[in-house]
């Protein structure tokens, strides 16, 4: 069986980010899984806003960068942070340049998760998240919906999960993400 391509992202851009830990071990488990996983780091990549301007230029490097990758993906990772009840403005960013002809993204598959240091877990970020990339062709699995609430206690030092129960949740939710784009021949 061909291997999977999987993309990862993080919407926080910050270098202790809680997202990004969560993304590393998803990262993990998609790669024990048989896949192929490649990370961009949104900080790094310094995409330019979306500017229809830009864009009639031809794409900046950067841009094409992710939209070679994205090409080529059949799954990707989105780690969302929730700012003010919604993703992060570097995800959605980013998710704009990949929505523009060519279109990288329709009938492809994804999976969110997220981390917030409040109670809500991401639960509206994710929401907004999942309206967005519908809205782009992407097909996502319901559930399993993964939270993770209060993340200043939820990872180890050695940027685990302190509960086992979320790590396994976790993995319910990337292998029949990887399995249903097994599945999934939509274009
Ligand atoms: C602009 C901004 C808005 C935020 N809004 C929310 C929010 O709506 N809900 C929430 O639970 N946390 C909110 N937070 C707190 C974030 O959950 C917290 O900063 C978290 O650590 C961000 O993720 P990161 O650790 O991956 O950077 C907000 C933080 C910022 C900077």
């Amino acid at each position: 069986m061909k291997k999977l391509n999987v993309i990862a992202l993080c919407g926080s851009l910050r270098k202790d980010s809680y997202n990004r830990k969560l993304l590393q071990i998803a990262k993990k488990i998609a790669t024990d899984a048989g896949a192929d996983v490649t990370e961009f780091d949104l900080r790094e990549l310094n995409l330019p806003m979306y500017d229809g301007d830009v864009e009639a230029q031809g794409f900046p490097e950067s841009v094409q960068k992710l939209r070679r990758a994205a090409e080529s993906a059949d799954v990707f990772l989105f780690a969302t942070p929730e700012y003010n009840a919604s993703t992060s403005g570097a995800l959605k960013n980013a998710i704009d340049w990949l929505s523009r002809a060519p279109k990288m993204l329709p009938g492809k598959v994804a999976t969110v998760f997220g981390a917030t240091t409040g109670m809500s877990g991401t639960v509206r970020g994710q929401m907004h998240l999942r309206e967005i990339l519908a809205d782009t062709g992407l097909l996502l699995l319901p559930k399993p919906v993964v939270l993770i609430r209060f993340a200043g206690t939820a990872f180890t030092p050695d940027e685990q999960f302190t509960d086992q129960k979320t790590h396994a949740s976790l993995k319910e939710l990337i292998e029949k993400t990887l399995k249903f784009s097994g599945a999934v021949h939509y274009t």
